[in-house]
């Protein structure tokens, strides 16, 4: 391993929302990682910062190669590089594309358990939300296509929120799989949006299927959200891009990014994008494999020790998601979790009414923080069965 994924950064004191926390909590919720950006991205970064200039900036020919170079060399897929329109993050695209092309009455398919910023999303857009579940058989997700269908044939529903792979889970969508969304959408004329951001980072091994390479039918039929920042760790640089291969709905879909001023790049999310999509190879490489050892560990801890937390074992992404529901408990066991053993990982109902027996725990960080975390649920668990809820739990473990 050439970086040092061990490394602890304290991140308390830079803004961090996600360590924005009492300082004898352990925060492992929020989708951001602990690890420093690959040296390849800080040199970009730290370039154009010496230029010392930071006005107005444009969007050059180089961003769009380098996700189209990077879709094709990782993903074997073939874009035009013109597809491809800037947007300050992936929310806000997706929020200016119901703006623009949905109509106030019309309706949103998404499927639960799903990333919590969907919900979000749709109310802030005031539209009205609808739901196929997805079926969990105890150790994964599948597709309700029948439900499905029968929600898409609502002459209200105009579009359909993908997550590809799929956030909490970490399920990534078989190319049979996205084709039966694509044609029942297209079918039902139903528009899909695919938010591909967790993408990269899959178990090794593992790879998944853009949604716009399955078919014709899927290209022309969709809007894909993509960007560096869950793979590289740069959320907080609002970088992303919406690749539209139909010209008109391209149009479209930039008046709608543009409606929601998020059209235009800061001083550091283009280079640090280029940088990201053309020289972050070795790197991503090596935090996949780091990841996954982290997983493992989460895995094994709790066979071991925790038989009554049970991992799904998605295979993509840094987020762990975890059944609880042995514990004979639904519901709130992360408030207990976070009040009495300073663990803070988010409540699977965030994400969806069928996430309610569920935790997501955010593993992208060193394994040091993933041991002291299982420490803490374990511990946890053990207070929350015995009901012994006046422990003092601050002074039990160390402050990181
Ligand atoms: C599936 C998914 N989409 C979008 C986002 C947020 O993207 P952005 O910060 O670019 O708006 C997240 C962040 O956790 C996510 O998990």
């Amino acid at each position: 391993m050439n970086y040092d994924f061990d490394k602890i950064i304290d991140r308390r004191g830079t803004n961090s929302l996600k360590w924005n926390v009492p300082k004898e909590e352990l925060p492992m919720w929020v989708a951001d990682m602990d690890f420093e950006a690959a040296p390849e991205i800080l040199r970009a970064i730290m370039d154009r910062a010496a230029h010392g200039v930071f006005g107005y900036s444009v969007v050059p020919k180089e961003w769009n190669d380098a996700y189209a170079g990077w879709w094709e060399r990782r993903h074997s897929f073939r874009m035009d590089p013109d597809w491809l329109l800037f947007c300050s993050g992936v929310i806000p695209a997706i929020s200016g594309v119901i703006g623009r092309l949905m109509k106030t009455d019309e309706k949103i398919l998404i499927q639960p358990p799903v990333y919590n910023g969907f919900y979000h999303v749709i109310e802030r857009s005031r539209r009205e939300l609808v739901e196929s579940p997805l079926i969990y058989d105890g150790e994964s997700y599948e597709m309700d296509f029948e439900d499905l269908e029968q929600k898409l044939a609502d002459p209200k529903v105009s579009l359909m929120l993908l997550c590809n792979p799929q956030n909490p889970s970490g399920r990534i969508w078989t190319k049979k799989e996205l084709k039966q969304v694509g044609d029942l959408c297209a079918k039902y004329h139903v528009l899909v949006v695919s938010d591909e951001i967790h993408c990269d980072i899959t178990d090794p091994g593992y790879s998944y299927v853009p949604f716009a390479s399955v078919s014709d039918t899927c290209g022309d039929n969709s809007i894909t959200c993509i960007a560096p920042t869950k793979t590289f760790n740069l959320a907080g640089l609002k970088t992303a891009a919406v690749m539209v291969p139909d010209k008109e709905l391209r149009e479209q879909v930039k008046k709608g990014i543009q409606a929601n001023e998020a059209s235009e790049p800061n001083a550091f999310s283009v280079d640090a994008a280029i940088a990201a999509f053309t020289k972050g190879e070795p790197w991503l490489e090596d935090m996949r494999a780091y990841i996954w050892e982290n997983k493992k560990c989460v895995e094994n801890f709790l066979k071991n020790e925790l038989p009554q937390v049970h991992m799904v074992s998605g295979k993509a992404s840094y987020l762990v998601w975890l059944e609880y529901s042995l514990l004979g408990e639904k519901r709130n066991f992360s408030s207990f979790l976070r009040k009495h053993a300073g663990l803070y990982l988010v409540d699977g109902k965030e994400y969806g009414e069928n996430g309610s027996s569920f935790l997501r725990m955010n593993v992208g960080c060193p394994r040091s923080y993933v041991l002291e975390g299982l420490m803490r649920l374990k511990k946890g668990v053990e207070l929350f069965e015995s009901k012994r809820s006046n422990v003092d739990w601050n002074s039990t473990f160390p402050v990181l």
